[in-house]
């Protein structure tokens, strides 16, 4: 079969589900597992194209998070064990004092390529000179976001060497408020286009959001006590720190296990995790060389202090916040008021998967803390089902031996047991009720 299927997208889920099955030759019980419906429903179909089916991940629940003060119960959609896990912990550890966070104004940057320029100089001239003329047309583009305070701010001028030849971009630094902003910086940048062009005789080629969102900085901190963590295990943190920030094969790991956290809390709350992760790696080379996203330090009283810095462009409003019903009861529980509160939030969390990861790591390697976690993975993976899943782990576990063949032995062993243990009862309960089976009556 080809996969070049004409008219794909306009069958329904069903012929949809029905077309893929024929050609992946996928079982009855294949399909039934797409089949299965999600919180999401019809409205999947409306988000993507082509949907057959939706995914689901498991949406746990941070504990222990006090921020600026206030207490939170944090939603994190994650795949991975141990993150949820790790979080609160860290949390706990931090508490009663928390973390304390701050964040920029929520403004991102619009680009507007400008190609074709014989005198690079003079275009940006042009465009200084009627900078206010640009201002005032995009003045009320989008007038919810004016009313709320929000809307065009600024523009700046840069002038690039490319392997094309010079370009100038033109930055439209606008406040998208509550929104994460790609549809309004992208309509701003869209909308300005022709007139740039007129205006410098250049062509504008891309129009488009910047993930690199330097005006929409989150910063957060935490101090884990001496009393909490002991002195060795603080030398040892700081050692772990000081590899990511000498080494970026450590720092891409590191960073790794801050966006464990962010991209949790990014999913529960359906916001663009793609958009942050890109903008937070792109933060982290600022210096020309790839560093961590968090950083530590003593104090003077001997406890740990951690700080966390990135771009956080997320929203509370539009986009997929307002429409994914999981999405929109995640917001409910955080009770966050605006995007920079929700961005704050989230690199809390990233700081404590962090400060976790490397106590973790510091304190006993990180596979004794996934252990018991990834047993019950693999027991569930090997077909455990309700209190068989707890009990094939307790067992891994205690063997020291986690793995699928194992975990289809034990599974197998239990069932046989247990066949054998029914099979006892039912025996027991005929010889008592007597040869027929039926109870005997008792005489009065
Ligand atoms: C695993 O998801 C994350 C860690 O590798 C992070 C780290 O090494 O810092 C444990």
């Amino acid at each position: 079969m080809k996969s070049d299927i004409s008219g794909f997208h306009k069958l329904s889920v069903k012929k949809r589900l029905k077309v893929v099955g024929e050609f992946s030759s996928l079982s009855k019980d294949d399909l039934n597992v797409l089949k299965h419906n999600s919180a999401l429903g019809e409205l999947a179909n409306k988000m993507i194209e082509n949907v057959i089916s939706t995914t689901q991940l498991p949406l746990g629940i941070a504990t222990n998070f006090r921020i600026n003060n206030k207490d939170y119960l944090i939603p994190m959609a994650i795949e991975e064990t141990s993150v949820v896990a790790a979080a609160s912990h860290a949390a706990k550890l931090a508490r009663p004092a928390g973390f304390t966070a701050e964040s920029d104004e929520p403004v991102m940057i619009g680009q507007i390529q400008l190609t074709g320029i014989k005198n690079a100089d003079l275009a940006k001239k042009k465009i200084l000179d009627r900078k206010k003329e640009i201002m005032k047309r995009l003045e009320n583009k989008d007038s919810i976001l004016v009313k709320l305070g929000g809307g065009l701010k600024d523009l700046e001028i840069r002038e690039i060497d490319s392997a094309r030849g010079k370009m100038i971009i033109v930055h439209l630094i606008i406040d998208v408020r509550d929104a994460m902003g790609a549809n309004a910086v992208n309509t701003y940048c869209e909308a300005i286009a022709p007139f740039l062009e007129e205006i410098t005789g250049g062509r504008s080629v891309l129009k488009i959001i910047s993930n690199l969102a330097v005006h929409r900085l989150v910063r957060a901190t935490a101090t884990w006590k001496k009393e909490v963590l002991d002195e060795a295990l603080i030398e040892g943190m700081l050692d772990a720190a000081a590899f990511a920030g000498a080494d970026k094969f450590r720092a891409a790991t590191h960073n790794k296990g801050v966006m464990n956290g962010v991209d949790a809390v990014l999913i529960a709350t359906g916001n663009d995790w793609r958009a942050v992760e890109a903008g937070a790696h792109a933060y982290a080379t600022t210096t020309g060389e790839y560093l961590p996203l968090t950083w530590y330090e003593k104090n003077k009283r001997g406890d740990l202090v951690g700080h966390i810095e990135l771009p956080m462009a997320v929203g509370i409003v539009g986009g997929i916040t307002s429409i994914h019903p999981v999405a929109k009861v995640s917001l409910k529980i955080l009770q966050v008021k605006t995007s920079r509160e929700l961005g704050e939030l989230a690199a809390c969390v990233g700081l404590a998967n962090n400060f976790a990861a490397l106590r973790a790591m510091v304190k006993e390697g990180i596979s004794k803390g996934h252990m018991k976690l990834h047993a019950t993975n693999i027991a569930a993976s090997v077909g455990a089902h309700d209190d068989e899943i707890d009990a094939v782990a307790k067992r891994l576990v205690a063997e020291g031996n986690i793995t699928m063949n194992r975990a289809h032995e034990i599974l197998k062993q239990m069932r046989i047991e247990m066949t054998k243990e029914n099979i006892e009862k039912i025996l027991h309960i005929k010889k008592r009720n007597g040869k027929n089976g039926k109870k005997k009556k008792k005489n009065k």
